[in-house]
């Protein structure tokens, strides 16, 4: 993932902050991010031990906190619709309905939430601009065909490498959903997808 000072980056279903807050730092602002979860203030503050703290940081280095952000309607959202990223970034996307990620319910519904993400992160993106979609890459997350969901709003991949975490120092990769929602789960296979627009050619 190639983020620089002057990109304009938009952050989507965040859980703890700490992806963010851990991009914010390697730049030394987060004057041009834009950080936003689908979960309420109220419930990250119920939902994991640090959001807050990274939260306050990164408000303290320039960071607009945006929450109830829908990746799938974001698009129409007045905060953003008048704005284009540079950089549009979902890591470890997941449904919040809770249910076995194996289940067939589950694999459809995760491939329409890459689909309208797509479709919504099209729409907001720069000449130039790539989306970053990091995931795992083994069964039942390559069922959700996450390149063939990209190209039906013009998003080719462009590149496909291995996710270090060890790159984002106080990265914390999380849940997000039910009772086990601030555990952490192991990223093997897990890959970062890079995106960019046929229209930018
Ligand atoms: C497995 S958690 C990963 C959280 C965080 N991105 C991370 O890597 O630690 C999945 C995240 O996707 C978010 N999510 C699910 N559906 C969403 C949607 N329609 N719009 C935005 N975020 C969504 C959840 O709220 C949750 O934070």
């Amino acid at each position: 993932m190639n983020f620089k000072n002057e990109h304009e980056i938009l952050l989507v279903g965040e859980g703890d902050f700490s992806f963010s807050h851990s991009v914010a730092k390697k730049l030394g602002s987060a004057r041009k991010m834009t950080a936003t979860s689908l979960d309420s203030r109220e419930e990250l503050k119920k939902m994991y031990g640090d959001a807050q703290q990274n939260l306050e940081q990164l408000a303290r280095m320039g960071c607009l906190l945006l929450h109830g952000m829908d990746a799938t309607t974001m698009s129409a959202r007045e905060e953003l619709r008048d704005r284009r990223f540079d950089r549009i970034v979902f890591n470890n996307p997941r449904v919040r309905t809770v249910g076995l990620d194996h289940d067939k319910k589950q694999i459809k519904e995760n491939s329409k939430l890459m689909e309208e993400f797509f479709e919504n992160a099209s729409g907001l993106l720069s000449p130039g601009g790539e989306v970053y979609v990091s995931m795992k890459t083994c069964a039942p997350y390559n069922e959700w065909k996450v390149v063939r969901q990209a190209a039906k709003s013009g998003l080719f991949l462009a590149d496909k490498c291995e996710f270090k975490i060890s790159e984002f120092p106080g990265y914390t990769n999380r849940k997000g959903r039910g009772k086990s929602c601030n555990k952490t789960f192991p990223l093997d296979s897990c890959c970062t997808f890079v995106f960019k627009h046929l229209l930018y050619l």
